[in-house]
């Protein structure tokens, strides 16, 4: 899979902070059974490489991935615990060539032109806009698409099931993300309906 056929797999990616990977399947069964099965994974708990073996062993609708994707490292590690696409706050020279090295899509951060445009100049053309809401937001990703049409974005950070309409009415915004899908309580009580619940009203936004 590319990048760019990520963006258009759901209008929604959560993105997920799991303390415990027990809580990992039944919550990307919630995530999958509510409409959105393409889940971000953030590498910063502990169990988080635990959490993305486990949703790609027994959830096999799921499309999970890693985010938080900081150290070079993080890439190939991710990969070998069988996330299916990497995503990264931003980006480096090492960051971009380890991600490019597992083979796996990957939708690097950036807030700016120049970074866009750093990352264009190696052929990428999929991107995370973060943080979306801080920096300039939905008018922001819109101002860029007028120079820049080639690329496409995930917006996230700062984004609701309120304001995620603004940027999903956008030409060059694929998916947004965020982590309004999982409260850290619905996961901490196992509430999986509330979970399935609030996929299903991000999954009817497009
Ligand atoms: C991310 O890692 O992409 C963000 O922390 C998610 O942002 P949000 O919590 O504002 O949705």
């Amino acid at each position: 899979m590319k990048a760019e056929e990520l963006l258009d797999l759901a209008p929604v990616v959560p993105v997920v902070v799991l303390d415990d990977p027990d809580a990992a399947v039944p919550l990307a069964r919630a995530l999958v059974a509510g409409g959105l099965p393409v889940i971000e994974v953030t590498l910063r708990t502990e169990g988080a490489l635990a959490a993305i073996e486990r949703i790609a062993a027994e959830v096999p609708d799921a499309v999970v991935g890693a985010g938080t994707i900081v150290q070079p490292e993080d890439a190939e590690r991710s990969a070998r615990a069988g996330a299916r696409f990497l995503v990264s706050p931003g980006c480096t020279g090492r960051l971009r060539e380890a991600m490019t090295a597992t083979a796996l899509p990957f939708l690097p951060g950036v807030s700016s032109a120049s970074e866009a445009m750093a990352l264009l100049e190696h052929g990428v053309t999929a991107m995370k806009f973060f943080p979306a809401e801080a920096a300039g937001g939905a008018p922001y990703l819109k101002a860029l698409n007028g120079p820049l049409p080639q690329i496409r974005f995930c917006p996230t950070g700062g984004v609701t099931q309120d304001n995620a309409t603004r940027y999903l009415g956008l030409p060059n915004v694929g998916c947004v993300g965020g982590s309004w899908l999982t409260p850290a309580d619905a996961v901490r009580d196992g509430d999986w309906d509330r979970i399935e619940d609030l996929a299903r009203k991000a999954a009817a936004l497009r």
